[in-house]
């Protein structure tokens, strides 16, 4: 009975070990927002696969020149916290933060004959919206395979800063690229009323 009793109560000691572990791995924001190092530069947002996936482009470019380097591809990621937002409300808060990940593509290999997929890592481009950091709310980063840490570009009004301003269709954003996204702006009638979509 004993020998029983002792079991049991192990047995429940583990139980609430383990519930304990589950709970402090939870109560971690899964998700943060920026996170930025004391000199003021920005970590590399290393747990992006985790969040919310926004869409894919491929040999997207914004000049009439036909370009003959390899084509791209870039995936977009957003924090969940700012998604979920986003949702309610088709705008993006303070401390939002996306990142674009670039892949170079091919065509051949594997099984593969025909299309394309992604291979080799090429960099990382970041943006993020910290109303009291930066005067222009908007800040945009560039990390290349190693890079743990970034400075946001300069000046603030840099030529990412500029193309987003102009042509991106909610905020900083270009939600026009993003069919699921641009439904909620649509009817949240959050686009930008001087872009134009099609
Ligand atoms: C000439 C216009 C232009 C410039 C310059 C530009 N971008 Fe973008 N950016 C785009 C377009 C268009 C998209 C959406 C297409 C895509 O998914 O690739 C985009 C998407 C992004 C996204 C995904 C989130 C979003 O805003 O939709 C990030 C992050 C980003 N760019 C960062 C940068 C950074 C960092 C720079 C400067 C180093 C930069 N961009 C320069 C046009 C531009």
């Amino acid at each position: 009975m004993k020998r029983i009793l002792v079991v049991v109560f192990m047995g429940l000691a583990i139980a609430a070990i383990s519930i304990r572990v589950g709970r402090s791995q939870t109560s971690q924001p899964a998700t943060p927002g920026p996170q930025f190092a004391a000199d003021g530069k920005l970590v590399r947002p290393e747990g992006y696969r985790r969040w919310v996936y926004v869409s894919s482009g491929l040999g997207m470019s914004y000049s009439q020149k036909a370009s003959d380097s390899m084509q791209m591809f870039t995936n977009v990621f957003v924090n969940p916290v700012s998604y979920d937002y986003y949702l309610q409300h088709g705008t993006w808060p303070d401390k939002t933060i996306f990142v674009l990940e670039l892949y170079g593509s091919t065509s051949q290999g594997s099984i593969n004959k025909h299309g394309n997929y992604q291979k080799d890592f090429m960099g990382l481009d970041v943006e993020v919206k910290d109303e009291k950091r930066f005067a222009e709310k908007w800040a945009y980063f560039g990390f290349n395979s190693g890079e743990k840490i970034a400075s946001a570009s300069t000046p603030g009004q840099n030529g990412c800063w500029q193309c987003h301003e102009q042509n991106a269709a909610v905020e900083h954003s270009f939600v026009q690229f993003y069919p699921e996204l641009l439904k909620v702006a649509k009817e949240k009638g959050t686009i930008k009323p001087t872009v134009h979509l099609e």
